[in-house]
Formats: C-alpha cells, structure tokens, sequence
C-alpha cells in the first residue's frame, strides 16, 4: 500500500487547501536610495528598475508604494561629501535625517525603517571607523557613533532602526542610546547574521558604498560558518533585538531555519542586490519565466522561516499578487 499524494495535487482549490506557505504583500520592505537634489531618478545598471531618488520623487514613489499595498520602506542615504567618519550620517541636514522627516511629513502611514551604517557615508566605504593602527574598523569607538545615529534617525521619526554594520554589542549600544533617548518603544532589527558575500556587488554600485582598501570579512560573517552564524543571532536576541534577519538570502535558507528553530523572535530576510541582479538578467534574456521564478524564490524565503523579506522585487511581487 502506497500513499496517494497525487490525490490532492489533482485539483487547483484542494492544491489551494493544502498549501502550507503562502506569500502576501504585507510580508516586504521595499528598499529606496536617496540623495540630494531635486528631480533625479538615476537607474544603476547592475539593477535594472532600481534607481537613486532625490526626496522629492521620494514622495512620489511612495503614493506608487502605497498604491501597491506596501507601506513598509527601507532607506538608504548617499551623502553629497563623505569623510573619514561619515559625518553627514550624524547631521540634523545630513541625507538620511532630512529623507526621513519629508517622508514621515508627507506620508506618515508609511512605515519607516532606516539602514544604520557608515559605509555609505564614509570617504574609505567601510562600515564604521577604521583604526589607524589595525587598518580595520574599531569596534567600540564605532559602537560610540552608532548610538548618536541611531538617536538622530529617531528623532528625525524612523519607525524602525536596523543596523547593518556587524559590530559586536551593537544592539545593547542602540537599545541603551534609544532608552536613555526616550525612544523605549522603538523597535531594532538587528541585521543578525549578515555574511561577507559577493552578493552585495550591485549594492554597493547603488549606494557607492564600495571599499577603498580591503574588504569587510574583519566584521561580516564568513560564508562558511554555521554555528557561528546561530551564535551571532542568538547574542542579538539576548541584547535586545526586536526581529533577527539573514542576509544574503537564498544561499542562507539552511542558515534561515536553523535561526528561526533556535530564537523566539520574528525574523527577516534580506533577498539582496546579487540576488536581484541574477534574476533580472536572466528574465530579461529570456532564460527563465521571470514572475514565476521570483514567486517561487519568495515562497522559499517563506517556508525557510521568514517572517518579513527585504526585496527589490517587492512591487513586482505585488503586482503578481493581484492578479
Ligand atoms: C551596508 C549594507 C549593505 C547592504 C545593506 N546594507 C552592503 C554591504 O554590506 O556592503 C547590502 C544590500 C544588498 O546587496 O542589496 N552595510
Ligand atoms: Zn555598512
């Protein structure tokens, strides 16, 4: 006697009954780069349909967002001068501080999470302060900055901050900073389990984040670790993260699971820049059948254990789910 799993294949609404993963557009945060000026819309050609905004058109991708059901947003800052400790990231009229106040101005439904790194704002592109004797970035005098951003996002009226820079203790850092700040209730999304990986690439194109020297495997995670990446998420929870996050994604699934099975709290996935770019070349060539590809890349990222996906395909996958 053999089990007859064909009989409930066999039918699209018995196939709709059983299925055990389902993708909605409530589970994306769409990502959005922003720079000064006033009209620009400038496409990166390593990501096709993905573009640096000024804030004005902003605004107007928001109401497209909004329009589409998603109101959960990303921002990343690309600062006209950059330096040694990327000060615009720390300034009242720096990028980020002014994006956020003109979205939470014109759109206070939207829902607002701010990327909190240095890369993009530091002349060398690394993710925090680089220590002139071990030409690699010091931990703790960067820890002492992140707090002042992450205060500076808060006040500016961020929703939601998720560090992404990989220091140790970076989340007890902002919990105490955004506690001591009145800011009690604002939720971390600890960029958890982030690994050194060539998928950033595109990324790094976008945000001109691109390191002058060296790379980042002296803080990212090395591809190879598992147990390691567990522990790395594991100590975020204990210090007071809000939602854990994967990231490279689709390489990580094991990685996913193994984090969700192993800690109580939400967790994310940020389906990355690499991730994108592969997909959209290969649709735009023909090689694949694109909108299923994407469809059943998000439905892995669900079954995996995912509870929220960071994704460049987010208004393509609303779309498909309107249909
Ligand atoms: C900055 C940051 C990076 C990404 C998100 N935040 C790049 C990096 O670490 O170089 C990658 C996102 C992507 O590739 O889509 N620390
Ligand atoms: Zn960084």
């Amino acid at each position: 006697m053999f089990q007859r799993f064909r009989r409930t294949r066999l039918n699209p609404h018995l196939r709709a009954l059983v299925r055990e993963t389902h993708v909605s557009v409530d589970d994306f945060i769409y990502p959005l780069f922003i720079r000064s000026g006033e009209g620009i819309k400038t496409e990166v050609s390593s990501m096709p349909d993905v573009f640096q905004m000024s804030i004005d058109e902003v605004l107007k991708e928001c109401e497209v967002l909004k329009d589409l059901g998603i109101y959960s947003i990303i921002l990343f800052g690309i600062p006209d001068v950059k330096d040694s400790i990327g000060s615009d990231s720390l300034c009242e009229h720096g990028i980020i501080a002014s994006s956020i106040r003109a979205i939470k101005e014109a759109h206070p439904d939207m829902f607002v999470v701010t990327d909190l790194c240095f890369c993009e704002y530091t002349d060398h592109g690394h993710c925090g302060i680089i220590d002139e004797v071990n030409e690699t970035v010091n931990n703790d005098a960067t820890l002492k900055i992140s707090g002042q951003q992450a205060v500076l996002h808060a006040k500016a009226g961020a929703d939601m901050i998720a560090p992404s820079g990989m220091m140790d203790g970076i989340i007890q850092t902002l919990r105490t900073s955004l506690d001591e700040a009145g800011f009690e209730n604002l939720p971390i999304m600890a960029y958890s389990t982030k690994f050194s990986s060539g998928y950033y690439g595109p990324f790094r194109d976008v945000a001109e984040s691109t390191p002058s020297f060296g790379d980042r495997a002296s803080y990212q995670m090395d591809p190879a670790n598992r147990r390691e990446a567990i522990a790395e998420s594991i100590s975020d929870e204990a210090q007071g993260a809000d939602i854990l996050m994967v990231k490279p994604a689709l390489a990580y699934l094991d990685i996913v699971r193994e984090i969700k099975d192993n800690t109580s709290l939400p967790m994310a996935v940020y389906n990355v820049s690499g991730e994108y770019a592969m997909l959209k070349m290969a649709g735009m060539n023909n090689l694949i059948d694109y909108d299923r590809v994407v469809m059943e890349t998000m439905v892995a990222f669900k079954r995996a254990g995912a509870n929220i996906i960071i994704s460049y395909h987010a208004k393509e996958v609303a779309e498909m789910l309107r249909k």
